[in-house]
């Protein structure tokens, strides 16, 4: 599937997985390094990506995921986090855009100081930023598998704390959100309509 508004129109949230069909690595590489093809400000890119695809990883998560079959059905879940320290992490992560004459050191520097005072010394505004790159990042996710014939669900019925204790993660990475993604089995819900575009849509 190629056509954008096909991929976005056809995606649904999937609960049925074939749980015989399986995703490589390198698939599941290939969707994270489209998954972060989405914007983060300033190119954070303060995400992080848990791909849980061995049986034993699933049956661990699984009790965390209030025993959503689809934990084990799905080729994979994705934890995709966000990170809560880009003002640590920009620099590296920017370097690159300066290196390939995108940005100017005079920009880069700016960036720097501006995301230090943004985010240094506000939590608040750190975590939010960490929700809204890993959605970001999760939503093209979605359309990336989508558009590789795979079906996904995005999923907040987890015990986040949980997972983040379980898995041992950094005091700096938050569980945003999860993504079950794999080959579809039959009896998944058609597509819900949405509300009416004059019902969500003002013009100024
Ligand atoms: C943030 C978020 C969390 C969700 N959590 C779950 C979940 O834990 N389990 C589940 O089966 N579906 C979950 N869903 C799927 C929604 O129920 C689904 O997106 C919604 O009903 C619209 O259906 P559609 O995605 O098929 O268009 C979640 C969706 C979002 C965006």
């Amino acid at each position: 599937m190629s056509n954008i508004n096909e991929i976005i129109t056809s995606r649904t949230s999937a609960s049925n997985y074939d749980a015989t069909r399986k995703l490589s690595k390198a698939e599941i590489a290939e969707l994270v390094a489209l998954a972060t093809q989405a914007p983060s400000a300033f190119n954070l890119q303060n995400w992080k990506f848990i791909a849980v695809e061995s049986d034993a990883a699933k049956a661990s998560l699984l009790p965390l995921a209030y025993s959503q079959p689809k934990i084990t059905d799905a080729a994979v879940t994705f934890i995709i986090c966000g990170t809560l320290d880009p003002h640590v992490t920009l620099p590296a992560a920017l370097k690159p855009t300066v290196d390939a004459g995108i940005i100017t050191e005079e920009t880069y520097q700016g960036w720097l100081d501006a995301v230090q005072n943004m985010y240094g010394n506000n939590p608040v505004m750190a975590r939010d930023e960490a929700v809204r790159s890993a959605s970001l990042a999760a939503m093209t996710l979605m359309l990336a598998a989508q558009g590789k014939g795979l079906v996904s669900c995005p999923m907040i019925g987890f015990d986040a704390a949980g997972v983040a204790a379980q898995l041992e993660l950094p005091a700096t990475e938050i569980p945003v959100m999860m993504i079950t993604v794999g080959y579809a089995a039959p009896g998944n819900w058609a597509k819900k309509p949405r509300k009416a575009v004059d019902s969500v849509l003002s013009f100024l």
